[in-house]
């Protein structure tokens, strides 16, 4: 039984044939050609404990168009959000659907799901982690770029589950990877260590430091999310402060090269960790990026329920 609940379950292998499938698929949406027989009969439970667009939309359409169904369970109205234990939804959800993406808080009630259930589990971000996002960052990444070895991407602000899924993926395809945060807001440690074992087998970079210039310094992707997270809303004001000056900028961006692409991996809060010069200029690839959330999770529905 195959799991998506951290990309370090995955081999640096099964990322790269998971995104060159995300590839075939969104050719195939492009050119009409269906491929609505790869899911058929196939159910997708959608767990929320927190908000989304994307990841909602993008699951439920990829369902439909790969031919199974999905059904949006909102946290609050199934018994989970009553006290439920996650293993008895578990093994109960497990006697009906084939297959469960859960969006919440604690990384471990997705693992507690994997280890109770008996059908597939995705990760559709919890405190920790973002996994789903970052295939569609590393999709993004090579359709404009053409590879990953030999690139340097620059993520610049909170280490939050993005900045964390995103050191463990960029390791795992080979393309180097610089953190800048405050201090205290270091991406956590477990998913540094993990992502410099794979850098190893990669052959690539893993740098975590404080200085927004160096890490942006000649990069070919620069990269900021949210300062203030979901869940973390009381502490907006004394982000805010901190994070100013990590702030994605025409200054900021002037260090990187000059053909950099910026990603935002949204929600975005123009005038906080980008301007809106930045996302809403050329450089900004983050509606691409958004739209690669379809495909990249097509892919794993694929690989996971097929
Ligand atoms: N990027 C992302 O996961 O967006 P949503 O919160 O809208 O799903
Ligand atoms: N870091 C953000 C990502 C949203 C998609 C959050 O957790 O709210």
């Amino acid at each position: 039984m195959k799991h998506l609940v951290c990309l370090s379950d995955w081999s640096a292998e099964e990322v790269k044939e998971t995104l060159k499938m995300a590839e075939k698929l969104k050719y195939e949406r492009k050119n009409g050609i269906m491929h609505n027989h790869m899911l058929k009969g196939k159910t997708l439970g959608l767990i929320f404990s927190k908000s989304s667009t994307r990841t909602r939309v993008s699951f439920e359409v990829a369902m439909y168009q790969l031919g199974g169904y999905s059904m949006f369970l909102s946290a609050n109205d199934i018994q989970l959000g009553r006290g439920e234990t996650v293993s008895d939804t578990a093994r109960t959800l497990s006697r009906y659907i084939d297959g469960i993406m859960i969006r919440t808080y604690k990384q471990s009630d997705v693992e507690e799901l994997a280890a109770y259930g008996t059908i597939p589990i995705i990760n559709g971000l919890t405190d920790s982690q973002h996994p789903c996002q970052i295939l569609a960052d590393l999709q993004t990444v090579k359709e404009y770029k053409g590879k990953f070895s030999g690139l340097k991407l620059a993520y610049v602000g909170d280490g939050n589950n993005v900045a964390n899924s995103l050191l463990i993926g960029c390791a795992k395809v080979g393309m180097d990877i610089w953190v800048a945060t405050p201090e205290g807001y270091e991406c956590d440690e477990k998913s540094v260590e993990i992502a410099k074992k794979a850098a190893l087998e990669s052959g690539s970079v893993v740098n975590t430091g404080y200085d927004p210039f160096e890490a942006v310094k000649d990069a070919d992707v620069v990269y900021t999310d949210t300062w203030v997270s979901m869940g973390m809303e009381s502490e907006k004001e004394k982000r805010v402060k901190t994070f100013m000056p990590y702030q994605v900028n025409n200054e900021l961006m002037s260090k990187a090269k000059p053909d950099a692409i910026f990603m935002h991996c949204l929600p975005a809060y123009r005038g906080y960790e980008v301007t809106a010069d930045v996302i809403d200029g050329p450089q900004s690839v983050v509606f691409d990026e958004a739209e690669n959330r379809l495909h990249a999770q097509k892919a794993v529905l694929v690989k996971l329920m097929g």
